[in-house]
């Protein structure tokens, strides 16, 4: 099928790789010519696994193209994707000026039936106002063509976003034209016929269930944290309260790693706007709102923990993106936590990510005491403490005596608990961890 995808972030971009993967003939749009340069060029402007060589195959194949031309996108698409950010007002709603802009575009070249279909995250009841928008572009524009809406909303992850997005636990199809939704059902035949659950439904129910998704995974983590912090008073193990939990199907042990506290694009700026929707239809989404506090707190008790064992010195920071496998740092508690922790004026950081230093090193732009170091063992060196605050694999085959041996102090603040405790002792420094 001929489709188009608007907005070459994360989700436009990986869903418009692997709809090429599937044989479609994609067209890319995006607004910024350097990136449609670079993607043209076959080199992916984010990390994530798997991405660049499904990049460069369908570039060869000549079955995905980049492009500024929304004309001729639109144009030559029976389907249009928007995949355009939706980010967070001060407010905690979400800002949907490039999502109505993409619409508005879209509309301006429509040459024939269209199906538009909305993967932003967007609030409930946008589907709705979007159909609205449409009939009154397309009579303004004199443009006598159907354009049908579908919401169809994405549950793929950072760092597994390609797979995630070959083996869905779901596809959700929200939409009131039959026709529309006979046109997804073609372009997404692949999934039907491995028997992947395809749950067709109207768009406010598609669209309440990508928030609730999300807003569940993040009270599942901040169940979770709050347990922790629990455990930590009374002497219990929160991994092993985590695992036993977990072994109930009913529970699942998926989403139930205390950590700093969730972070992200997604789970920190959704919870906040589905309870700003939920507020304008005058409920009260209290359990999510708890989340969001407990979840800023988690972040603050990680820096209150540093700040009560070591009040001054240098910090070894190890891990700064939102989660393991990306560059991504948005919403990431290593922000937080440094940022905390710097207003004290009482620490030097020294910085170490796989992924992620380019991203930190435009957000701490301006900071003074805070170097950036090639390696894990390099950002340690002559530190009062170490603070590992993201799960990258390499950290896990670190060698504690050498860490030992080559800082200044003897604290590890484990706050992924990827260390077992015992070993981290027997090496003779001083472990905290998140609830053991
Ligand atoms: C999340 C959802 O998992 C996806 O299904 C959804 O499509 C996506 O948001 C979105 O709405 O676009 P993502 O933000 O990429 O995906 O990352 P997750 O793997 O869900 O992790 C989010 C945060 O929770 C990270 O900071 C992670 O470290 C934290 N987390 C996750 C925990 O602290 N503990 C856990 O057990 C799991």
């Amino acid at each position: 099928m001929k489709i188009s995808i608007i907005g070459t972030g994360y989700v436009g971009l990986i869903v418009g790789l692997c709809f090429a993967d599937f044989g479609n003939d994609v067209i890319c749009v995006d607004s910024d010519k350097s990136k449609i340069k670079l993607l043209n060029e076959g080199n992916c402007p984010l990390y994530e696994m798997g991405a660049e060589e499904l990049l460069r195959k369908n570039l060869y194949n000549k079955k995905i193209s980049f492009t500024n031309d929304m004309k001729a996108a639109v144009e030559n698409s029976e389907i249009i994707f928007i995949a355009v950010g939706t980010p967070e007002e001060d407010d905690g709603d979400a800002n949907l000026s490039s999502f109505y802009k993409a619409i508005i575009d879209v509309c301006q070249y429509v040459n024939s039936n269209k199906v538009v279909v909305n993967k932003s995250t967007v609030p409930i009841g946008t589907a709705k106002a979007v159909r609205k928008l449409i009939d009154s572009e397309l009579i303004r524009l004199k443009i006598d063509y159907k354009v049908d809406v579908v919401s169809n909303p994405e549950f793929l992850r950072e760092g597994r976003a390609i797979n995630d997005f070959l083996n869905p636990d779901r596809i959700i199809l929200g939409s009131d034209s039959k026709r529309a939704i006979e046109a997804l059902m073609n372009l997404y035949k692949v999934y039907k016929r491995s028997n992947k659950p395809i749950i067709i439904t109207d768009s406010e129910t598609a669209e309440t269930i990508k928030y609730a998704s999300n807003a569940f995974l993040a009270t599942k983590i901040t169940f979770i944290n709050e347990i922790a912090e629990l455990c930590e008073k009374t002497g219990a193990n929160v991994l092993e309260v985590a695992k036993a939990m977990g072994q109930d199907g009913r529970i699942s042990p998926k989403f139930l790693h205390p950590g700093p506290g969730y972070g992200g694009s997604c789970f920190p700026k959704d919870t906040k706007a589905i309870v700003k929707t939920a507020e304008k239809f005058d409920v009260d989404l209290s359990i999510i709102n708890s989340v969001i506090r407990s979840n800023e707190r988690q972040k603050r008790r990680c820096a209150v923990k540093v700040k009560n064992e070591i009040t001054e010195g240098t910090l070894a920071i190890l891990g700064i993106s939102f989660k393991p496998d990306t560059d991504d740092i948005r919403e990431s508690p290593a922000l937080s936590i440094i940022d905390e922790l710097y207003a004290e004026q009482k620490y030097c950081f020294k910085i170490y990510d796989p992924q992620a230093m380019a991203e930190g090193k435009r957000y701490f732009k301006d900071y003074i005491n805070l170097s950036w170091h090639d390696n894990a063992y390099d950002a340690v060196q002559d530190s009062d403490a170490i603070l590992i605050i993201t799960e990258w694999n390499e950290f896990r085959s670190l060698d504690i005596e050498k860490l030992r041996l080559s800082m200044r102090g003897k604290t590890l603040f484990d706050f992924r608990n990827i260390f077992p405790k015992d070993d981290v002792e027997k090496n003779g420094l001083l472990y905290i961890g998140t609830g053991v």
